[in-house]
């Protein structure tokens, strides 16, 4: 994902994938003109990555030359286009293959055609790399579409955002929900889990979702969901990861306003790692990082029989059984790191010291997000 000015745009189409298009265009169009010398012109300043790669490809002799045009204000096609550089030679008797980078509304073609109108060429070809037939309001013919896409801004590959992104060698679209911190933490028992996702979601306005409590509540008010997830647990079965998605799904969609979620006890496994992923996705959105509080094994056990002391926990009072909770614990989130580690997404931070070091530690992670 990508930040251009104050809006976010995620990968669309890849630079490979533009190469492969621009290739069959070129190889296209010097089969339809045979042995015409073509006059390229490109429409400034978005085609001029296109027009440089076309013609690389292009396999015959060819010329090139530029208008420019433009019409686009931020995000909005407008109505006046203004004439910046016209046409600067004779094309008369000549055929005349137009490159746009993209036609959106049609207006920017439809001032190509006046400009041609009174310039007697033999033939004007309209050639374009993306067009948004959604979005289109001409009828002029379109003689070489390289990619349809749907009526959403893009950038890079020559296309920009108020300026910026031109320079990009793939192309970006624009996310269409704000952007949220998405925040997967984990700790082993005794790291104050609990205490710094209350600090957290406090500080940077998030939604804490407890896995735990998401299952209680869900089994409590008997919803659909809990009730089929009871209906498992009843027989002593662990309950699909598809239903646990489901509930995490629903809470999501609960807050759909929010900046961002606290992941906490999920995901547990790669495939709920991966189906948070899809969830995400759905959303425009994706997981930012993975936070592990990081905790000395010893200091934890102390930790724990300490609150065992007055917590009454039965499982906080026996020193071996806290050792195996601790044990378990790496060996079921050591997958879960390297999925994430894999992603850069895996921050450990030190949870030893003050409630008020550690937040500032998290928060060190989190701003850099
Ligand atoms: P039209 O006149 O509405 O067809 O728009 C054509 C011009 O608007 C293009 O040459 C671009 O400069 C610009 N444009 C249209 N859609 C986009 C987009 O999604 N991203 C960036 N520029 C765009
Ligand atoms: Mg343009």
């Amino acid at each position: 994902m990508i930040k251009l000015h104050d809006l976010y745009f995620k990968p669309f189409i890849s630079e490979q994938e533009i190469q492969i298009v621009v290739a069959r265009m070129a190889e296209e169009i010097a089969n339809d003109l045979g042995d015409k010398i073509p006059v390229f012109i490109g429409i400034l300043n978005g085609s001029f990555m296109f027009v440089s790669d076309f013609v690389k490809k292009y396999p015959k002799t060819c010329e090139v030359t530029f208008i420019k045009l433009a019409s686009y204000e931020g995000l909005k096609s407008t109505e006046d286009i203004q004439r910046l550089i016209g046409l600067t030679q004779d094309l008369t008797g000549r055929t005349v293959v137009i490159l746009e980078d993209i036609i959106d509304s049609g207006k920017t073609l439809e001032e190509v055609h006046r400009i041609f109108r009174n310039e007697n060429v033999k033939e004007l070809k309209i050639a374009t790399l993306f067009h948004k037939p959604e979005a289109y309001k001409k009828d002029f013919k379109l003689h070489y579409v390289g990619i349809e896409i749907p009526n959403k801004f893009i950038v890079g590959y020559g296309l920009d955002f108020d300026g910026l992104g031109r320079d990009l060698p793939e192309i970006y679209q624009l996310k269409t929900t704000q952007h949220m911190t998405n925040i997967v933490l984990f700790g082993p028992p005794g790291a104050g889990k609990g205490t710094q996702a209350n600090y957290l979601k406090e500080k940077y306005n998030l939604i804490h979702i407890s896995t735990g409590d998401v299952f209680r509540n869900n089994i409590k008010n008997e919803t659909a969901l809990g009730m089929l997830a009871k209906s498992y647990m009843d027989k002593g079965e662990l309950v699909p990861d598809q239903v646990t998605i489901d509930m995490l799904a629903a809470e999501v969609e609960k807050n759909t306003d929010a900046k961002g979620f606290i992941f906490d006890g999920f995901p547990r496994t790669d495939a709920q790692a991966k189906a948070l992923d899809e969830l995400l996705a759905e959303k425009d959105s994706e997981i930012s990082a993975m936070v592990a509080l990081e905790v000395d094994d010893e200091i934890l056990v102390k930790r724990l029989l300490e609150r065992g002391k007055t917590s009454g926990r039965p499982d906080d009072a026996d020193e071996s059984i806290i050792r195996n909770r601790i044990k378990e614990y790496y060996k079921k989130t050591a997958v879960l790191k390297d999925y994430y580690s894999a992603q850069d997404k895996y921050f450990g931070v030190d949870g030893v010291g003050s409630i008020e070091e550690i937040t500032d530690r998290l928060s060190k992670v989190i701003d850099k997000l």
